[in-house]
């Protein structure tokens, strides 16, 4: 398979193209570089400095590169500053993700694979999350992926793209070569870390939640086994893709309407605290990490965990890499490799 890779220079895009190109698939990276970095492209792939939203430039590309399938992980994925610029968001994750279908569609690719997001949910009513929970965004972030969602259903149910959304609770990790250094970093375990190297403070953000030690839950995912996943779903599309509610039951996409669209969760069903994480650390760092109990950030759902079966079934995905230590020790040893992260 020759597959384009947009984000390809990102934190899970770059794994996934360390993934494919493992597997003998040949990869074009397409990224602008707005918040990936050229040296986390594996080297096997070809670099394109280029936006997914120039729609000439990319059916061009995927013409003269013969692409058979995209794996789509570039985004706009700051919840915070969707917030408050919600235009950035539509622009980027809506009118620009389109612009990609079209390019796709006028040249003949029919096969997609999506990075979409446990933001989806919103506020869940029930925890574990399964694929068929109403889709209730409560931010500009979360309702540009939701939309997105949507778009594949419809572009599936007239003109026959396959596609696979797959919705990350929380990728975690690194491989050998690559990590994730994202700035602002938003993420916990990286910005841990980052205070355990520096001798400095970690905020945490309220630690009065209705869980046994009043601080979020959440469900890591080691970037590795998010990767194998996408290798699995672009690989499904080459043919009609497996039965399965492609979304919520609010999102407006039935299965029986949408045959070529399929959606599942990245997830491990299971949850850790936010003090959990920061303990874990520590073990693996072998000294104490100050920290910082600050107010509840908006829109912070106490808990999120999610069934992965889905993907476990219809994929035959076989996450390996489970344990928070393996996951918190593997992003420590990459930043010790890159103290400074991809600026050397
Ligand atoms: N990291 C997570 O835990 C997480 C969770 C849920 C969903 N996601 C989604 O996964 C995807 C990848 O996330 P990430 O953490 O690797 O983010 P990232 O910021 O590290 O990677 C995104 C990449 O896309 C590139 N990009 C942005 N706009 C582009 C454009 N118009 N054209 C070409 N390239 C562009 C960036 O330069 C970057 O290399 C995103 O779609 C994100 O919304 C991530």
């Amino acid at each position: 398979m020759r597959a384009l890779v947009t984000g390809g220079a990102g934190y899970i895009g770059s794994v996934s193209v360390e993934i494919l190109l493992a597997a003998g698939h040949d990869v074009v990276v397409l990224d602008d570089l707005s918040t990936g970095h050229r040296a986390a492209v594996p080297a096997g792939a070809q670099l394109v400095d280029g936006s997914y939203a120039d729609q000439e430039r990319v059916a061009r590309l995927l013409t003269d590169e013969r692409i058979d399938a995209i794996l789509h992980c570039g985004a706009r994925s700051l919840v915070g500053e969707s917030m408050s610029d919600p235009a950035r968001y539509y622009r980027a994750n809506i009118v620009g993700g389109v612009a990609l279908l079209e390019a796709a569609r006028t040249v003949g690719v029919q096969r997609l694979v999506f990075s979409s997001s446990a933001a989806v949910y919103g506020t869940p009513d029930a925890s574990p999350i399964d694929e068929s929970a109403g889709l209730r965004p409560i931010n500009p972030y979360g309702e540009t992926k939701r939309t997105f969602e949507s778009a594949l259903a419809w572009y599936g149910s007239a003109y026959g793209l396959r596609s696979v959304s797959l919705r990350y609770f929380n990728a975690a990790g690194a491989t050998e070569a690559n990590g994730e250094d994202h700035d602002p970093e938003t993420h916990l375990i990286p910005n841990v870390l980052r205070a355990a190297q520096r001798g400095t403070e970690v905020a945490l953000f309220g630690d009065d939640y209705p869980t046994p030690d009043g601080t979020c839950i959440r469900d890591y995912v080691h970037v590795e086994d998010l990767a194998a996943a996408h290798l699995l779903a672009l690989e499904a599309t080459a043919d009609e893709l497996p039965d399965g509610l492609p979304g919520g039951d609010d999102s407006g996409a039935t299965a029986a309407a949408h045959p070529n669209s399929l959606v599942c969760n990245l997830g491990s069903g299971t949850g850790f605290s936010v003090r959990h994480v920061v303990d874990a650390a520590v073990g693996i760092v072998g000294h104490p990490i100050a920290i910082r109990i600050g107010p509840r950030r908006a829109g912070d759902p106490p808990i999120l965990v999610a069934t992965a079966g889905r993907a476990e079934t219809l994929l035959g995905w076989d996450p390996r890499h489970g344990s928070l230590e393996g996951m918190i020790g593997s992003a420590w040893e990459w930043r010790q490799r890159h103290p400074a992260g991809y600026a050397r």
